[in-house]
C-alpha cells in the first residue's frame, strides 16, 4: 500500500482539474476520447513514453526548478543519456568513436569556474552527442552503446579539452506514435544539432545542459521541436587554424572548435 503523500495528492488533483476543463471547453467527445486513449497505448507500446515527456514538459519543469537561480544556465536532459559513458583518463582526450566515424572534427573547450570565478578542478563532465547523421548509439543504428559518449574531469586549472565531431541536427522519433502526433498538430520533429553536458563537483550544484551552435538551422523562428533553446547556450564554432591542437588530435587544420565557459553554483542553493 503507497503512503498518502499530499504533494502528489495536490498536483495530480490540479492536472486532471485542468484536464477536464479542457474536454468541458472543447466539448470533447467520446469517439475522441477513445481514440486519444488508442493514441496513449500505442505511445506506452512503442516505447515512446519519455520521449513525448521530455519533449513536451522538461523544458517547463527545468525551467520552474532553476528559475532566478545564479550560475549558468542548463537545459533539458531529454530522453538519450545514458549512464555509465567511458571515462577518459589520459588526455588528449578523444570521444570515443568508430574507426570509420563520418563528421567534421570538432574540438570543445571547456573552463568550469565557481560562481566567484575560481576554477574547479577535477569536475565531472558527463557528455554525449548524435553523429553526424543524426542519431544517438545504443538508440537508433548499430554503434556501440558507448558511441559519442563519454566522461572526464576538468584539470588543475579547471578546463578541459575534447576532441568529437560536429553533430548534426535530427528528427525525433517520426515513424511512431510521437511522429503522428506531430504530424496532427502540423509541427515539425527537428532538434537544432547540438551537445549535452552534465557538469558536476563536491559542493557544487549540478547542472545538466547542452551547447548549440550560432548560424545553425532549427534555432530560429518555429525550430527546435523540445523548446529547449536558450539564447546563453548557443556558441560560436570557430574555424580554428591551432597547428598544435591538430596535431595533438591527427587532424587537419583548419577545424571546427567551440569553447564555453560554466559557472557552478553551490549545492543546495
Ligand atoms: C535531446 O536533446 O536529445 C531531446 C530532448 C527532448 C526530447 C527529445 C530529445
Ligand atoms: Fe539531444
Amino acid at each position: 500500500m503507497a503512503q498518502y503523500n499530499e504533494r502528489v495528492d495536490i498536483v495530480s488533483n490540479e492536472i486532471l482539474d485542468a484536464v477536464r476543463e479542457v474536454l468541458v471547453r472543447q466539448h470533447v467527445t467520446h469517439e475522441e476520447y477513445q481514440a486519444a486513449l488508442q493514441w496513449i497505448d500505442r505511445l506506452v507500446k512503442a516505447g515512446e513514453t519519455r520521449m513525448f515527456f521530455d519533449n513536451f514538459f522538461e523544458r517547463t519543469v527545468e525551467q520552474v526548478t532553476h528559475a532566478g537561480l545564479p550560475g549558468s544556465v542548463g537545459t533539458v536532459q531529454g530522453p538519450y543519456y545514458l549512464p555509465g559513458a567511458p571515462m577518459l583518463t589520459e588526455p588528449p582526450y578523444v570521444i570515443p568513436m568508430r574507426p570509420d566515424e563520418q563528421g567534421d572534427p570538432m574540438v570543445l573547450y571547456g573552463e568550469v569556474l565557481d560562481l566567484d570565478g575560481k576554477p574547479v578542478p577535477g569536475a565531472l563532465v558527463d557528455m554525449l552527442q548524435a553523429g553526424n547523421d543524426g542519431t544517438y548509439s545504443g538508440f537508433v543504428g548499430d554503434a556501440p552503446r558507448t558511441n559519442l559518449r563519454a566522461q572526464l574531469h576538468s584539470d588543475a586549472d579547471g578546463r578541459f579539452q575534447i576532441r568529437t565531431i560536429r553533430p548534426a541536427p535530427y528528427q525525433i522519433p517520426t515513424s511512431g506514435p510521437v511522429g503522428r502526433y506531430l504530424e496532427m498538430i502540423g509541427r515539425h520533429a527537428w532538434r537544432p544539432a547540438h551537445f549535452h553536458l552534465k557538469l558536476s563537483a563536491e559542493g557544487l550544484a549540478p547542472l545538466t545542459t547542452q551547447l548549440y551552435f550560432r548560424g545553425g538551422d532549427w534555432l530560429d523562428g518555429d525550430g527546435d521541436v523540445s523548446g529547449a533553446v536558450k539564447d546563453p547556450l548557443i556558441v560560436d564554432v570557430v574555424e580554428d587554424k591551432d597547428e598544435q591542437v591538430a596535431q595533438r588530435y591527427g587532424i587537419p587544420v583548419p577545424f571546427f572548435s567551440c569553447s564555453y565557459t560554466w559557472q557552478l553554483r553551490p549545492a543546495g542553493s
